[in-house]
Formats: C-alpha cells, sequence, structure tokens
C-alpha cells in the first residue's frame, strides 16, 4: 500500500526559536521529510528566526547537520538535501525589542498561507503575538503554531489563551499535542468509528475497565528544571494521557472535522469526577542497576517532583457509569510501551460450568512500538478431555498488514505542521480543551502540595512502584504487562 501524498499550496513558515532543540530535532526534519516526500510546491520559504547574529548559510549548515543526525538515510542524497535548504533562510530577530522585526516582515509574500511556529518558551508567546500584529503580519491567511506546556495551570493557561485571543481568531491559532499526530493515535477514531463491530459494545453494560499505559524507557536528562517544575502530571497526564482519553471515551462526532471532534472531547473532560487522593500513586524512580535515581538527575535530594503516575479515574455519562478507567505513565520504566486496553466483563453465563474458568474478552491497541490491535478470543483447547477453554490472540501488526512500506510511520509532527498548512485544526488543542483539562488537573496538584506528599520510589528499569499494583487490586484487577 502505498501513502497519498496530497500537494499543500505555497506557503511561508516563520519558526521562531529555528536555532533551538525542537526545531532542529522535530521541526525541520518533518519537514525535511515532507520535502522528499513531494509534498511541497517549489515555491516554499522556511525562515528560521532566533536571537543568534546568524548568517543565512551558516543556518543552513546547522540545519544539514541537524538532517544529517535525525533524518539520514534522505540526507545522504545531496541533491535532495541542497533543493530543501534553498528553500531556508534566516533572520535575526529579538522577541523583547524591536530587532529584525522590519526585516522579517519584508521577506513574507502577501496573498498566501503563512505560519509563524512559536517554538519557544510560553513567556515569549505574549510579545512574539505583539510584534507579530504590530508589524502588520496578520492576514486572513496567518496561523501560529504554539507548543506545549501550554500554561502550567488553569491560571497561567487562561492568561496565554487571553494574550494570543488578543491578537488572534481561535481558528488561527494552533496548540499542539504532538501525541494526536501520532498515526497509531489517529487509528483509535478510524479503530472506534469506521468499524460496527466495536461501538456497540462500547460502554459500561460490556467494558469493565480500561488500562492506558505510557511506559518509557528514557529519563529527564537535559530537562531537569523543566521536568523538577512539572512533573508526570503535568508533562504527559494533563495533556497526552487526555487526549488518549478523551478519543477512547467521546460519543461520536457527527463528522470529522475540528469543532465536531473538540467538542466531544471538550464534554469527555468536564464528565471526569475529581480524582479522589486514595485513587493515585506518584512515583519518582530510585537509583538502579542502570543508572541514576531522580534526585540525583536534578541534584536536588528532597526533590518530591514525580516521575511516574498511576490513577483510576470516573467519567460521569451514560456511556461511562460504573467503568473505571486507570491511566498510568513513568518515566525510566522496564520499556517502551504505549498502548490502550480494553478490558471486557466476563459472558453473563458460562455454558461450560464452574471448571472452565472466567475467560473475557479484551481489545489491546498498541500506539507505539509495534503499533497494531490485538483482541483476545476464548476458544477450545484443542483435543480430546472435554470442553477446556483456553485464550488466544487474534494479533495484526500494522506494518505485516500493510506491507513494508509502513514500516515506519510518518513522524506526529510531519502530519501536524502539514496539517497547519492545510489549515485543518482538527488534531489541535483548542483554548476550552486545556483550560478543562487544567481544571481537573490542579486540584491533584494541589492537594499533594496541602498534604506534603512524597512520591514512592521505584527501581529505574522496573514497572512502577507496587502501590500503583495496589490501586488495580483493591478492585480485583490487574494491569496487563508493559511489554516492548
Ligand atoms: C513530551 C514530554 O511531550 O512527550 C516528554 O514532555 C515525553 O517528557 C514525550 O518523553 C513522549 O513523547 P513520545 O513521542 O516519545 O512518546
Amino acid at each position: 500500500m502505498v501513502s497519498r501524498v496530497i500537494p499543500v499550496d505555497p506557503f511561508d513558515l516563520v519558526i521562531f526559536g529555528g536555532t533551538g532543540d525542537l526545531a532542529q530535532r522535530k521541526i525541520l526534519p518533518a519537514l525535511f521529510r515532507r520535502y522528499c516526500a513531494g509534498q511541497w510546491p517549489a515555491d516554499v520559504q522556511i525562515i528560521g528566526a532566533a536571537r543568534g547574529n546568524h548568517s543565512p548559510d551558516k543556518f543552513r549548515e546547522i540545519v544539514a547537520r541537524s538532517l544529517h543526525e535525525h533524518v539520514p538515510n534522505r540526507s545522504k542524497d545531496t541533491e535532495t538535501l541542497s533543493g530543501f535548504l534553498q528553500r531556508i533562510n534566516y533572520v535575526p530577530l529579538d522577541a523583547m525589542s524591536e530587532n529584525g522585526w522590519a526585516n522579517l516582515a519584508g521577506r513574507l509574500k502577501d496573498d498566501r498561507i503563512r505560519a509563524f511556529y512559536f517554538s519557544v518558551g510560553p513567556s515569549l508567546f505574549g510579545p512574539l503575538a505583539e510584534r507579530i500584529r504590530a508589524h502588520d503580519m496578520v492576514t486572513k491567511h496567518t496561523r501560529i503554531v504554539v507548543e506545549k506546556p501550554f500554561g502550567h495551570d488553569l491560571d497561567s493557561a487562561r492568561t496565554l489563551n487571553a494574550t494570543l485571543a488578543a491578537h488572534f481568531d481561535e481558528g488561527q491559532i494552533y496548540r499542539i499535542d504532538h501525541y494526536l499526530g501520532k498515526e497509531t493515535v489517529q487509528n483509535l477514531m478510524v479503530v472506534r468509528f469506521g468499524n460496527m463491530l466495536f461501538e456497540p459494545l462500547w460502554n459500561s453494560q460490556y467494558v469493565d475497565h480500561i488500562q492506558i499505559t505510557v511506559a518509557e524507557t528514557v529519563g529527564i536528562d537535559g530537562r531537569e528544571e523543566y521536568y523538577e517544575r512539572s512533573g508526570a502530571m503535568r508533562d504527559m497526564v494533563q495533556n497526552h494521557l487526555m487526549q488518549l482519553l478523551c478519543l477512547i471515551a467521546m460519543e461520536p462526532p457527527a463528522k470529522f472535522d475540528p469543532d465536531a471532534v473538540r467538542d466531544e472531547k471538550l464534554k469527555v473532560i468536564r464528565a471526569l469526577d475529581p480524582v479522589e487522593p486514595h485513587h493515585i500513586v506518584r512515583g519518582q524512580f530510585a537509583p538502579g542497576p542502570d543508572g541514576l535515581g531522580y534526585r540525583e538527575v536534578v541534584g536536588n535530594p528532597r526533590s518530591t517532583t514525580e516521575s511516574y503516575v498511576a490513577l483510576k479515574a470516573h467519567i460521569s455519562n451514560w456511556r461511562w457509569a460504573g467503568t473505571p478507567f486507570y491511566l498510568r505513565t513513568g518515566k525510566r520504566l522496564v520499556a517502551r510501551s504505549s498502548v490502550i486496553n480494553v478490558m471486557f466483563k466476563d459472558a453473563p453465563h458460562s455454558i461450560f460450568g464452574e471448571e472452565a474458568g472466567r475467560h473475557a474478552n479484551a481489545l489491546s491497541i498498541r500506539l507505539q512500538p509495534n503499533e497494531g490491535i490485538t483482541l483476545k478470543v476464548t476458544i477450545k483447547e484443542p483435543g480430546p478431555g472435554g470442553m477446556r477453554l483456553i485464550d488466544v490472540p487474534l494479533d495484526m501488526s500494522f506494518a505485516e498488514a500493510l506491507g513494508p512500506e509502513n514500516q515506519d510511520p510518518p513522524d506526529a509532527y510531519e502530519r501536524l505542521v502539514m496539517d497547519v498548512i492545510r489549515g485543518n485544526q482538527t488534531l489541535f488543542m483548542r483554548g476550552d480543551e486545556v483550560e478543562a483539562a487544567w481544571a481537573w488537573t490542579d486540584p491533584v496538584i494541589a492537594g499533594w502540595q496541602a498534604r506534603g506528599d512524597v512520591p514512592k520510589p521505584y527501581e529505574s528499569g522496573s514497572t512502577g512502584p507496587g502501590d500503583a499494583e495496589l490501586l488495580m487490586k483493591r478492585d480485583g484487577r490487574l494491569w496487563q504487562g508493559i511489554k516492548p
């Protein structure tokens, strides 16, 4: 199956923070891959903008180095690489002064798509927005892209939303949660709403509970300062896990269009009950055979920042009342594995008698790595000796099913940056969604602070703190294993 490339219209894209880590590691490599895929017309301009006083050639050198590191196979082709670099420019610019702004404004072409990517900390969102407006750079084809963290809590998110709203319409603001750009995360919607099979069973009558796991092996090296202020709740749960929860739990939108999808996600967030303090476990990785503990890494022997969270959430609506959602995420765990397990209820009555045991179906949606779907079904154990039942997996790996050219799905940023150019906001968070997610997260964090909560240590390379197992066991359930 060969992927279809739909060309986009000509555009100018300005990347503020163009020399920074995210731009070099994710945004520019994603643009390069889309260029290689032939998605662009000839007339495209990408302008890196940052404080460094580089010449355009120096910037191109920096970009070429990043591409060699992050897209090694394609960047070896010198003709392709130089074609891409020809479309790249650089403007030294200061968000806090007038330096560079007239130069930038003079380079943008009228009457075509114009996107400003704020690949900078949130404290610069306001100053950048103001200067873009002051220099008359906002046209009806203008969009801005902002990265997470979108605020630190509800108040700061509201302030950011208000700051951006003073200069741009909501329809011009693209708030990125890169999980929404992952192929398999989009697939969640297709599995649910493109098949007849699952949706009739997708409710508390048939689903016992749902587990959402985003386990990482990486630590926080190089991001110590940010992470100390953030922790897993703000860094992962408020955004990535919340988005997964929304896509799994939402009602079918009438259409796959930005507001229809985002309205349904918002309803899920607003229907979440506050989390009970005894329904949440915080952890912090301790030293293990494979590395330092969290406190050593951040150089703070008394740090109480969590690198792991497991919690039980309830959605109070007709579809989900009575079906808990268990969420967990952590750093330095045994394997990198993002998976959603939909655990169905037992059949209401076993015709095979007590000795056949209890069997329930389960649907696992593996988001990364080894993307695919497994449905656990019960069958007769082969051979004589009566009716013995066993569970077997109906296993589908997307790479195997779709062929080798789909082994390497596009990076989330490829999809998202092109959606900005196409003007499609479906996979971006709306301001009210972000605020609702903070409104649910804030009381949890405030509770920890009020109680002086100290996270439970867990060994690096393990599955997390033992208390997370207890959270499940108390309910007579078990986490599914964290497998690579
Ligand atoms: C980022 C978080 O948003 O997502 C990181 O800040 C985390 O802490 C990363 O490691 C995970 O993304 P991915 O795509 O590697 O699953």
